[in-house]
């Protein structure tokens, strides 16, 4: 597939079918976020990939798999822009399905040795900004792939869940969970917020 048409078919896809995707086409995918740029050149990502749905489920235990409608209203009554509104009531509900439902379920990890969540510079977020490069390039292999992909990121003590299960090494974190597989016939696909990029483009000064 040509490089752009890759950019514009990789769109967040929440609804799966229950297919698995083979090891080898996960290779390919999980291959292609290893070539993204790392700050540091040693690329310190691992992937933990989980297509057992005993394991999924106890991953992603923390995640409440329905919600209200009023509180599905009161959560998304501040999104004024239409599109953005239209996204978060599709996202919500969905957050658990779309992670147990696709066919695999990969965990990344980088190495983060300081604490994360109180940067000194900018420089000290280096390892999280080469961590979503990565991620970038899983999801635009997978669109070439003809694969559909979402992901989350964990809240509140989903990450102590996550580490009772996976039993990772305490200097990994991650980011997000992704889940890749084959999208629904009736998959909703959300409209795009469209940008024209002259108006965001600044010549010589903004
Ligand atoms: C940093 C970041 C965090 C996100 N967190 C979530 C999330 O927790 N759950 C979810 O369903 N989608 C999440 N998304 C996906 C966005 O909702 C999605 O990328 C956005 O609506 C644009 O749609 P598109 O990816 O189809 O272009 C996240 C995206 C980014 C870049």
């Amino acid at each position: 597939m040509e490089f752009y048409e890759a950019v514009n078919r990789r769109r967040t896809i929440r609804d799966f079918k229950n297919e698995q995707v083979d090891m080898g086409t996960i290779k390919r995918i999980l291959s292609a976020g290893l070539k993204a740029p790392s700050n540091d050149h040693m690329r310190n990502w691992e992937f933990v990939v989980i297509r057992d749905k005993d394991v999924i489920a106890a991953i992603i235990k923390k995640i409440p798999k329905r919600i209200t409608d009023k509180r599905l209203d009161f959560i998304t009554k501040s999104f004024k822009d239409e599109c953005q509104h239209n996204m978060y009531k599709d996202a919500i509900p969905k957050q658990y399905q779309m992670l147990y439902e696709a066919g695999c379920l990969v965990l990344p990890f980088f190495k983060q040795k300081a604490s994360l969540l109180e940067p000194k510079s900018l420089g000290s977020l280096n390892n999280f900004a080469s961590m979503w490069c990565c991620i970038e390039n899983i999801f635009l292999a997978a669109a070439a792939e003809g694969l559909a992909c979402a992901f989350r990121i964990p809240m509140g003590d989903e990450a102590e869940q996550i580490k009772d299960v996976i039993n990772h090494p305490g200097d990994y974190r991650m980011p997000c969970y992704l889940s890749i597989g084959y999208p629904a016939d009736d998959a909703a696909i959300i409209e795009q917020k469209e940008i024209n990029p002259d108006e965001r483009i600044h010549i010589n000064q903004w």
